[in-house]
């Protein structure tokens, strides 16, 4: 079945476009919703992500050679804000997103990597044994995670 095109801007609704965007396909339903309500969910997703990304690599600017406990945190609300963000960006049409899934498995492969190394290096660090290499494999991963978020297009 044909869907019209998504209207880019308010404008660009057009008669049988309502703001509802009942032409998604979606299986729960939050295409019923407003397109607008959702673009606002999508990105407030998008800050957590922004949050979650300065916690890890600002945590690890000032907690080095140590995993802090707000690195962990980072790396733990990238895992969970990215998969969110992907999850809702396939699945509801109105948002218009079409996430390189290539460039998303790298970066979810990376980010796993950057958990585990925060969550086993600050469970040293609570033993009172600092392991640097670990905190600078979790820190710099999340850094090339940055780099990957924004140089591949
Ligand atoms: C340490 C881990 C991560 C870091 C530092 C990071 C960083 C970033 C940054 C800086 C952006 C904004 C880029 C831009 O708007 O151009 C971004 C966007 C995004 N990230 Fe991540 N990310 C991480 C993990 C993940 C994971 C695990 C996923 C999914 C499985 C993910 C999915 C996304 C998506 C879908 C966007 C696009 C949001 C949009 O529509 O603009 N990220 N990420």
């Amino acid at each position: 079945m044909d869907y019209p095109a998504r209207p880019r801007a308010k404008r660009e609704l057009g008669r049988g476009i309502s703001k509802f965007c009942y032409y998604g396909l979606s299986l729960t339903g939050a295409d019923q919703l407003p397109c607008g309500f959702m673009d606002f969910v999508y990105n407030l997703m998008v800050v957590a992500h922004l949050l979650g990304m300065a916690a890890v690599v600002g945590g690890y600017a000032a907690s080095q050679p140590r995993v802090s406990e707000l690195m962990v945190w980072g790396a733990r609300a990238q895992l969970i804000t990215g998969v969110i963000l992907v999850g809702m960006a396939e699945s509801i049409d109105s948002l218009g997103k079409d996430p390189n899934m290539t460039k998303i498995g790298i970066k979810l492969v990376i980010s796993v990597a950057v958990a585990a190394f925060a969550e086993i290096g600050r469970a040293d660090a609570k033993r009172g044994k600092a392991v640097p290499w670990m905190t600078h494999a979790a820190g710099g991963l999340a850094i090339v995670n940055v780099f990957v978020a924004a140089l591949w297009t």
